[in-house]
């Protein structure tokens, strides 16, 4: 079985905080979503991976490697536009063979991997399986229509009046007879080749299209509470390790990591939480469910259920809680005088003051 883990489409620079331009990398607990989904993929003992790359194809490129830091051989797949996800089945086709293939979109996270699917694919064989999870707004994922006896019996991409609450997660289990499915299929209204509609294809000519109702399914849709909740639940199992220096004044405490090259001077840090490469946490605190990541600067404050991202700091403004700080920022106090508040905010921001 091979895997086909896709990381094209154009780069995006919309939301208030850019992460980066391939929303593949958007980091979840200090590591790109995508190193997780090749860590799923590497944990259900597949190791060949076709990763189909646009516009963003160095910086995949330059974070996945050749793949062997995760056990995995990689060929890249270079596709010219974003012309659907059926479309990278198509150009992928000859790479693929006649192999069985479990088709991740790389911005999809999927909480406790994918070892159990691949297996019972393995061992059971059935055309296709596609996962669902229950979502608040079905309208911007393909949606699925089951009968009573939980079988799928229509699909629909991003319809205006969902048919049901079962989205379509990006990670969808295939035999070969996809291939015929995508040559079947026409561009949609957006102009893309769906794998939705290759899949309800597959479904009119009554092949075994099976599903299976996941939990722990999270992707970037730019909600802030969804990224900090993704970020406690991978904190919550990551394993301690202190590779930085902790001085003799500081303490950590449970679940936590502070990468090789930072440093915690006078600082009190309770996990889960990562310290990333190279970062200062000076005469702070840095409590629970807290991602700092790489070349940050926390001093005199205290941070808690966070997630600040690289090349940021934060400086002597007591505590912040609950909060996603971009890249490059410096957070400082504010004079005491006048006491009026001076806000620079960006587009759709929402800010909460004190009165
Ligand atoms: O995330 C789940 C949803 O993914 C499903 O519910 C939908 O049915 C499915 O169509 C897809 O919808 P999106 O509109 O969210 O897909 P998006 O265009 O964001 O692409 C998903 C991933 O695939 C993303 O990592 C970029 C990559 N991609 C996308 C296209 C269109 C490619 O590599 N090539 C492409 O041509």
């Amino acid at each position: 079985m091979k895997a086909l883990v896709l990381s094209g489409g154009a780069g995006t620079r919309l939301r208030p905080i850019t992460h980066t331009s391939a929303k593949q990398l958007v980091p979840v607990a200090n590591k790109p979503v995508l190193f997780y989904g090749l860590e799923a993929i590497a944990a259900a003992g597949i190791t060949e991976v076709g990763v189909v790359v646009g516009d963003t194809a160095a910086e995949i490129e330059e974070a996945v490697g050749d793949g062997s830091k995760f056990g995995l051989e990689i060929t890249y797949i270079p596709q010219e536009r974003p012309l659907g996800l059926a479309h990278a089945v198509l150009i992928a086709r000859d790479w693929l063979g006649d192999d069985d293939f479990v088709m991740y979109l790389g911005d999809n996270f999927v909480v406790g991997g994918i070892t159990a699917l691949v297996e019972e694919f393995r061992d059971s064989r059935p055309d296709a399986r596609i996962l669902l999870t229950r979502v608040a707004d079905p309208r911007s994922f393909g949606v699925a229509e089951l009968d009573a006896a939980g079988q799928v019996v229509g699909l629909e991409e991003k319809p205006e009046h969902p048919k049901s609450d079962l989205a379509l997660v990006g990670v969808y289990l295939f035999t070969p007879l996809i291939h015929e499915a995508v040559r079947a299929v026409r561009p949609s209204w957006r102009g893309e080749l769906e794998i939705t509609h290759a899949i309800q294809h597959l479904i009119d000519t009554r092949a075994d299209v099976r599903c299976t109702v996941i939990e722990g399914y999270w992707k970037d849709t730019g909600n802030v509470v969804d990224m900090l909740e993704v970020n406690r639940t991978v904190l919550e199992g990551v394993e301690p390790r202190i590779d930085g220096e902790v001085d003799l004044e500081s303490e950590t405490i449970g679940r936590v990591v502070v990468e090789e090259g930072a440093r915690v001077v006078r600082s009190r840090i309770v996990g889960p939480a990562v310290i990333g490469a190279g970062s200062v946490v000076e005469d702070s605190y840095v409590g629970p469910f807290t991602s700092v990541a790489e070349n940050c600067r926390i001093t005199h404050s205290e941070l808690e259920f966070s997630i600040v991202l690289r090349d940021s700091s934060i400086v002597g403004v007591g505590r912040i809680e609950s909060s996603l700080i971009g890249r490059h920022v410096e957070v400082t106090p504010a004079p005491s005088v006048p006491s009026a508040h001076r806000l620079v905010l960006g587009d759709h921001s929402k800010v909460q003051i004190r009165r």
